[in-house]
């Protein structure tokens, strides 16, 4: 049943480039814009903006903005303003974080279900790896390993909340539980995530949260979430001259001061997706479940259309999961059916998607990988109606 209490129509109409008529399913490599992050933007480049600390009012406004980029990120996560680290993208915290926490002389778990985003950071500390694998056929991330794999000199363990490819939702309470109980940091992955539900960092057990505001309708900006306490045990590689205040001390060179204004009006977009009251992060809440329960009840159709044709091949069938599906189509390489779909109207992404142990461990990184579809909150029926329709075709 699809939820009739979720305001489609109106959260569509949000979005000008919906309007080009095409069926937007690569939101899991970037979603659109909405009206007020575009506005936002504008707007703070508009009344002016000037570098953080200086001794006039455009100073001021960069300054404003900052606070309430991190309050608006704080919110959409479950974290502490003063704990959100922001910059370009996940990847670049990443690596700078990854430097900081651990080196040679660690070890570290890592999962074969993570983008490499949240693996070759880690690698490259030269600290010591150990593997956390994934069932190839289910495309789950099994828990019980874990506890075989953490031990006393796990320095840190690093899992996705989400797969950027199967959808996967391992269970990330279950596995930080094991990692403080032996002392070890837990860096969660929320870059798939975050778009998908609502997102509470403290019950997932995440030290550290990592998200990309581009996958939740907003500017290409990052953001990783963490305790202040925590994060000034931490010492990065920093300029002399630059604060060494916390979050300030991990963040690098000038900020991009009128993304982080469009940043903070996509998490205010999200939270209005539904009416509601209380704070923004009680609408947040409520308006993340709503966007979830109607991303899952259009991908059962989709789901179900893709595995019940005979020349589709449809990677994973993990228990809790994205509205997001990874296939392969008979007689056809993954980028022909992309490039067949574009031709019919249907965006979707072709590729490894970056997810580079685990299509390793379903032996199609070398062919190619496959298809990804996914559905964020402003897909309809249509977008799925319209894939299912192309892909048929090519049976
Ligand atoms: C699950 C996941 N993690 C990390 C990343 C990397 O994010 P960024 O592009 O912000 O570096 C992506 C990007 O696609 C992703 O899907």
């Amino acid at each position: 049943m699809l939820d009739p209490t979720f305001p489609i129509e109106s959260v569509r109409s949000s979005y000008p480039a919906l309007a080009d008529g095409f069926a937007y399913l690569d939101g899991a490599a970037g979603t659109q814009t909405p009206r007020p992050v575009i506005d936002a933007v504008s707007a703070a480049y508009r009344a002016g903006i000037g570098n953080v600390g200086g001794a006039f009012p455009a100073s001021d406004r960069s300054g404003a903005i900052v606070a309430a980029c991190r309050a608006a990120v704080a919110d959409l996560v479950g974290g502490h303003p003063d704990g959100v680290v922001l910059g370009p993208n996940m990847t670049t915290l990443t690596y700078r974080l990854a430097r900081a926490i651990a080196g040679p002389g660690d070890e570290v778990v890592l999962s074969r279900l993570d983008h490499d985003a949240n693996v070759r950071p880690w690698t490259q500390t030269g600290a010591t790896v150990r593997w956390a694998e994934v069932d190839p056929v289910t495309g789950e991330l099994p828990v019980e390993q874990y506890a075989d794999l953490i031990g006393e000199r796990t320095r840190l363990v690093a899992v996705t909340a989400a797969s950027n490819i199967l959808g996967t939702r391992p269970d990330v309470a279950a596995i930080a539980e094991l990692a403080h109980r032996a002392g070890a940091l837990m860096y969660v992955d929320g870059v798939h995530a975050t778009p998908h539900g609502p997102v509470d960092m403290r019950a997932l057990g995440a030290d550290f949260y990592a998200t990309s505001a581009y996958k939740w309708s907003g500017p290409h900006i990052g953001a990783v979430v963490a305790d202040p306490a925590l994060l000034e045990t931490l010492r990065p590689d920093k300029l002399a001259s630059s604060p060494d205040t916390v979050p300030e001390r991990f963040e690098t060179g000038t900020a991009a001061f009128a993304d982080l204004a469009g940043v903070t009006a996509a998490v205010d977009h999200l939270a209005a997706m539904v009416p509601g009251t209380g704070t923004r992060r009680e609408r947040l809440l409520a308006s993340m479940s709503a966007a979830e329960e109607h991303e899952l009840a259009l991908f059962a159709v989709l789901i179900e259309g893709l595995e019940t044709m005979p020349h589709v091949t449809v990677y994973g069938k993990p228990a809790r999961r994205t509205a997001t599906a990874y296939f392969n189509v008979a007689g056809h390489t993954p980028r022909q059916v992309a490039e067949h779909l574009a031709g019919l109207g249907v965006n979707v992404w072709n590729g490894h998607n970056y997810a580079w142990e685990l299509t390793g461990a379903l032996g199609i990184r070398d062919s190619g990988g496959a298809v990804r579809a996914g559905l964020v909150h402003y897909n309809d029926r249509s977008d799925v109606d319209r894939l299912l329709d192309g892909v048929a075709r090519l049976g």
